[in-house]
């Protein structure tokens, strides 16, 4: 055997070796200055497996960056990125692999910063275990209560806390103590069951690896001992076979196979299944890998299916037992922590992600926040970013879940931004309402198209967008007038009056301007239901709202007609001089001073009544609204 060969070999043994051992995956989290990244780098180092180039770096970037004079620096390790050398503080989830003779360990090294709680998120969502750092000094600090806030909602059992920098309080055993005592009944609130706590000192190395002797008060294992021998179990709840269709495969018109990862249960040929949401029965006919057909496959497979029947599956639809479905629903209360710049408002719609499928979500219901540092459960009428709150959510459509204690991947979701596209919430699935499986839609014989023929019109909704003074209502108020002249049936929901009735309970918050255009969306669709050419006369401020709107109705049916009067032609106009209170500060959120008002960008009309005559621009709305759409 030549030297390529037996290393090989050699490789191919330790891979072996490696892996049958089981795997923990677990995040540390801390505040800054708690000692992190010392402390994993450490546990890196000591467990002997960085590399001998990685060892010569680490030695030089020491004496160029490093806190601890000619000493190896172990932060450094870990916080791997130039931005986080210079700022001296970890920004973002480091995946680090490494391995002991007993356990293979992925660690996400979460930030501590508190803009940086997404990605403590993201570290937990996937992890058995947390390290809980707590300077020994300083004890338990709002950063702890939150981060263990997070280890909790997303369901890691296990936390052990590294009470650290002992070495700092003279390896005190009363100091530990107290600090663990604060620890315990804050797991106890959280309902964290085990909890096991470590006094060590990541810079001299205390109870990292080995037991330390300055400690002889101590009896239990050092950190690393206790990450190899802690008992965590991987399994979901047994909830029965289940899998999101990741993509359907269809090489050619004979084949059509289901590609996904098995997330609970096990399937085999010839199980009955369910295709959710659609609820169509089949057999497995093959499960199929890369490596050729399998008798069976377990949670954590990737595999593809073909079914004995042909059913219409999509991506993002889940294959599951037949004996035991999951169930499906399309409202449910959920535990959400807010990621977003901007705050979560009641009503707004987003994109929801869970499993393989997108689909759009609001929140109908804050029931509460939670005050992390207490938790105490208070009222909220929207959600600023790093709160964290239960909520009740509705999609637009019934989607197959579970629980997120039964199943993480069926459990778990995240709310996206439709604008920036950037991710603002991470939540878990508590469980369905019961209202949603138990309203159901009542059928009627007489139908839109019925109402509209008799009326011999085409039902719209013309919704006029702009500031406040910008001739929104003087214009919807001539149009009409003209649509009658013409013999059309119509109504006219102006902002002003409808807030005198339906939404007098509303005043000009966001979350109120949110829930004003919901209500008035949900009455304008209605009325186009009932036949009707509707004018909705509203400023309507948000892009979010007014797309909310337009989603409401069939494609024609909504003509959104963007009033672009610059602010300081309506100013100057202040018809009713609320301007001017505004400017005085006599009223607040004022749209345009103190509030923001959003211009359309896909607007069916713009319509200028600086240059145009209010009659000509009239005109021109009604023969857009009278045109049939292309
Ligand atoms: S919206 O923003 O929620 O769509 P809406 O059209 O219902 O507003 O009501 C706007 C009307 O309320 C304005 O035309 C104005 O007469 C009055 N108003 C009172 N306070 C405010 C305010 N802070 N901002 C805007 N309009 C206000």
């Amino acid at each position: 055997m030549n030297d390529t060969n037996r290393s090989a070999v050699q490789v191919a043994a330790y891979l072996q070796q490696h892996e049958t051992k089981g795997l923990l995956r677990f995040i540390t989290c801390g505040s800054v200055d708690d000692g992190k990244s010392t402390l994993i780098g450490r546990l890196l180092h000591d467990t002997k497996l960085l590399f001998d180039d990685q060892l010569a770096a680490l030695a030089s970037d020491s004496k160029r960056h490093g806190t601890q004079g000619d000493d190896i620096d172990f932060a450094l390790l870990v916080d791997g990125l130039a931005a986080e050398r210079e700022q001296g503080i970890t920004i973002d989830v480091a995946y680090r692999f490494f391995s002991t003779e007993k356990r293979k360990f992925i660690v996400a090294d979460c930030p501590g910063h508190e803009q940086y709680t997404r990605n403590m998120a993201t570290g937990a969502s996937t992890a058995d275990l947390a390290v809980v750092l707590v300077d020994a000094r300083k004890g338990l600090l709002t950063q702890t209560r939150r981060h263990s806030y997070i280890v909790s909602l997303f369901g890691i059992r296990h936390v052990l806390l590294a009470v650290n920098k002992m070495d700092m309080v003279g390896y005190d055993q009363a100091t530990f103590e107290a600090t663990v005592a604060d620890y315990r009944s804050l797991a106890g609130q959280l309902g964290i069951a085990d909890v096991q706590a470590i006094p060590l000192s990541a810079l001299k190395g205390d109870n990292v690896l080995a037991p330390s002797a300055s400690m002889p008060w101590y009896q239990g294992p050092s950190l690393l001992q206790a990450l190899e021998s802690t008992e965590v179990s991987h399994a979901s709840a047994d909830v029965g076979f289940r899998m999101p269709v990741q993509w359907v495969c269809r090489p050619d018109q004979h084949f059509r196979g289901f590609a996904g990862t098995v997330v609970t249960g096990s399937v085999q040929p010839g199980d009955a299944v369910i295709a959710l949401p659609s609820g169509r029965r089949s057999q497995v006919a093959r499960v199929i890998t890369a490596d050729g057909d399998l008798e069976r496959a377990q949670a954590g497979q990737a595999v593809t299916l073909t079914l004995a029947d042909e059913l219409d599956i999509s991506r993002g639809d889940v294959i599951a037992s037949a004996d035991h479905p999951p169930q499906v629903s399309d409202q449910f209360a959920v535990h959400l922590l807010w990621l977003g710049e901007q705050p979560l408002l009641p009503g707004r719609p987003y994109w929801l992600k869970i499993g393989a499928c997108t689909l759009s979500a609001s929140v109908t219901e804050i029931k509460h926040k939670i005050d992390v540092n207490t938790q105490e459960e208070l009222a909220a009428k929207h959600l600023e970013l790093n709160e964290v709150a239960y909520c009740n959510l509705h999609l637009d459509r019934p989607i197959p879940f579970e629980a997120y204690a039964d199943s993480r991947e069926l459990g778990a979701f995240i709310l996206i931004d439709r604008q920036s596209n950037a991710t603002v919430a991470a939540g878990t699935i508590d469980f369905a309402l019961r209202r949603a499986s138990n309203i159901h839609w009542q059928h009627v014989d007489v139908d839109k198209q019925a109402r509209a023929r008799i009326k011999a019109q085409e039902p719209r909704c013309l919704w006029f967008t702009g500031l406040s003074g910008s001739g929104k209502s003087t214009i919807a108020n001539l149009v009409e007038k003209r649509l009658l002249a013409m013999g059309h049936h119509t109504y006219l929901l102006d902002g002003d009056n409808v807030r005198h009735g339906l939404n007098k309970d509303l005043g000009f918050t966001d979350e109120d301007r949110v829930e004003n255009i919901r209500r008035v969306a949900e009455v304008a669709k209605l009325m186009v239901d009932a036949g009707l050419i509707v004018l909705v006369s509203f400023i309507s401020p948000f892009r979010a709202e007014r797309r909310m709107a337009r989603s409401l109705f069939q494609p024609g049916e909504f003509i959104e007609v963007f009033v672009d009067t610059p602010l300081e032609v309506a100013e100057q106009r202040d018809v009713k001089g609320l301007y001017a209170k505004a400017r005085a500060g006599l009223i607040t959120n004022f749209t345009g001073i103190d509030s923001p008002y959003e211009k359309p960008e896909n607007a069916e009309l713009v319509v200028n009544t600086v240059e145009c005559s209010t009659a000509s621009l009239a005109d021109q709305i009604v023969d857009c609204c009278l045109r049939s759409p292309d």
